[in-house]
């Protein structure tokens, strides 16, 4: 079976490519030809995967999937969320981490999650998937792997960072993990 993954980072396709197997073979948007900018305009992590899907099956008519993520700081209204990308006014995740840390200051509350959701069409219909990850912000940044706000997030059980621990670690509790699974597993069964 082929499954269009609406993504261009390979690093993403390649780790999901390994979750799913050799059963699904997943097609990026450049291996379909798709080299515009895909809508990205809701308010929600669902509207924007959703968004993203409805894009690629309605000009393509191919089975896919599209996922989006951000950070929810609870003090801060859920903020990031789904202007995580561009917290800080670029993509530069330095300046966005940083904002994160300097909005929070001293405060004692500090419990964030991190979100994914999964939009799957499937033969014309839509299946949603969700996976959280919970933690707290740290105060001062911890490690240098991962990306985006991994040196400032702490998962709930554990005393380091998403930018300590290693990548095997990371996708072993990763909000994306959870709701890769989710998918994979409701493929395992439709198929
Ligand atoms: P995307 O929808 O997966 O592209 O995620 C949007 C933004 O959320 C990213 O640019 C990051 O700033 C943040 N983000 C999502 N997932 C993670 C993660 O696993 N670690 C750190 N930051 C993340």
């Amino acid at each position: 079976m082929q499954l269009v993954f609406a993504t261009n980072n390979q690093h993403k396709l390649e780790e999901v490519q390994a979750m799913v197997g050799t059963d699904i073979e997943l097609k990026s948007l450049s291996d379909i030809n798709c080299l515009e900018d895909i809508p990205e305009t809701g308010e929600t992590f669902e509207a924007n995967a959703s968004q993203k899907s409805q894009f690629i099956y309605n000009r393509y008519q191919l089975n896919c999937f599209a996922d989006d993520s951000g950070l929810e700081v609870d003090s801060l209204n859920g903020e990031p969320g789904v202007y995580s990308a561009r917290y800080g006014g670029t993509r530069d995740s330095e300046s966005n981490l940083q904002l994160v840390l300097d909005k929070l200051g001293d405060s004692g509350m500090r419990t964030a999650r991190f979100r994914t959701v999964i939009s799957l069409i499937l033969d014309g219909k839509e299946h949603l998937f969700e996976g959280v990850a919970e933690g707290e912000i740290t105060k001062e940044k911890a490690g240098v792997k991962g990306f985006g706000y991994d040196p400032i997030f702490q998962p709930s059980g554990y005393d380091i960072t998403f930018a300590e621990m290693t990548s095997e670690e990371k996708n072993s509790i990763s909000h994306r993990a959870k709701a890769m699974h989710k998918l994979i597993e409701f493929l395992k069964a439709a198929r």
